[in-house]
């Protein structure tokens, strides 16, 4: 009996999430034949639902990856980037160094453009950056998880565009949570996943292609099995995966994007977390000591980064973390990595409050009474 030691937590980490009963309890409906006349129960709803939410029709395809958001960059970086062509990674934070990393890893041919943490994308020097490097694709952070910052991506994919480039979106923390606006972007490919503002397991990367995209992933060599987006397509189209999905994560899907579209209702998701960004906001005029890392305008609606008052370190926020857990929670201790190059510096490191997917206005303001409870006691 293993699992009596699992601790009931409510995870308010920027993902994975806190997973509401329905949702999780999904997980143990029947499991099921993925080629089998079952999986269309499953997977149709989930592909037109996703469609809902995207505000996209037929014009752009979705696929479900098996692994993770991920899974589903990496396959944009193999699919788009051709051999001789040069990708521009634009990089608020860490995950856009991890476009950046997995394009190098990948033997492309790979440019980054970097801003400090907490700035968003500055259009003027990304344009300086188009013209120096000439790219062929432009990867760009919609909301960097690290640093709560959300950046005006269909400026940016405008721009990109102006270029001759193909913008790829990474929506990983969004998308859920806020509408994406894809159709105004017009990125070849957004890629987002399940962990964080869809309020489920981890599982599949989701991504948003577009026909341009797939004409260009044909000119495209060594793309890989997995990661190449033409062969994922195909059975994308019979509201299939590639490979074997994920039996349990597929059910809880399939119930989750139901309840969001008809239950809950879209608009009303988005004000939600709209509303819960307003009440950390509210929360840190009352707490002394805290300042956003990202400036109004660009802060994004399903997590907050804030800087430490003074004197709470790292080794604070993890006593921190610890009292939170005894009172059931899961605490952000921030960025690991940014972190330490922030207290290397002499600068004062950051924690998050992650409010994405399905935590409640009412679980946030008790978390935030018990925050400011542990915090006068640390
Ligand atoms: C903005 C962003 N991009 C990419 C990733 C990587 O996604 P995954 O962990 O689903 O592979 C994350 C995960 O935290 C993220 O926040």
């Amino acid at each position: 009996m293993i699992e009596k030691d699992f601790a009931e937590l409510a995870l308010f980490i920027t993902g994975p999430t806190w997973i509401r009963p329905e949702a999780r309890a999904a997980a143990a409906l029947p499991e099921f034949g993925h080629r089998d006349a079952e999986n269309i129960k499953r997977f149709g709803p989930i592909f037109a639902h996703l469609r809902t939410m995207a505000r996209v029709g037929q014009e752009r395809d979705v696929i479900l990856f098996n692994g993770s958001g991920s899974t589903a960059l990496e396959a944009a970086v193999r699919s788009l980037v051709a051999d001789g062509e040069t990708v521009l990674n634009v990089s608020v934070g860490a995950f856009g160094d991890l476009f950046h990393k997995m394009a190098v890893l990948n033997g492309k041919k790979a440019a980054q453009l970097k801003f400090a943490a907490g700035q968003a994308i500055d259009l003027a020097r990304m344009e300086q950056a188009l013209v120096e490097h000439k790219p062929a694709v432009v990867t760009l952070t919609q909301n960097e998880t690290s640093t709560g910052v959300l950046n005006d991506v269909e400026s940016a994919c405008a721009l990109a565009r102006k270029y001759g480039a193909l913008p790829v979106v990474d929506g990983v923390s969004l998308f859920g949570g806020a509408d994406a606006r894809i159709p105004e972007s017009d990125p070849v490919m957004y890629v987002t996943s399940t962990q964080k503002s869809l309020g489920v397991h981890a599982g599949f990367g989701i991504a948003f292609v577009s026909a341009e995209a797939l004409d260009k992933a044909a000119q495209v060599a060594n793309r890989g099995y997995s990661s190449d987006i033409v062969t994922q397509v195909n059975t994308a189209r019979k509201s299939q995966t590639l490979t074997t999905p994920n039996g349990g994560l597929a059910n809880q899907l399939a119930v989750q994007l139901d309840y969001i579209v008809n239950v809950e209702g879209i608009a009303k998701r988005y004000a939600r977390h709209e509303a819960m960004r307003d009440m950390v906001a509210a929360w840190v005029e009352r707490q002394p000591g805290f300042d956003f890392l990202a400036a109004e305008g660009f802060r994004s609606p399903t997590l907050t980064a804030l800087r430490t008052p003074e004197g709470l370190g790292s080794a604070g926020l993890k006593r921190v973390k610890e009292a939170m857990r005894e009172r059931g929670y899961l605490f952000d201790t921030g960025y690991g990595k940014l972190n330490v190059e922030l207290e290397s510096q002499g600068a004062r490191p950051i924690c998050r409050i992650g409010h994405m997917g399905d935590i409640t206005p009412e679980m946030l303001a008790k978390y935030l009474d018990d925050l400011g409870r542990v915090l006068a006691q640390a």
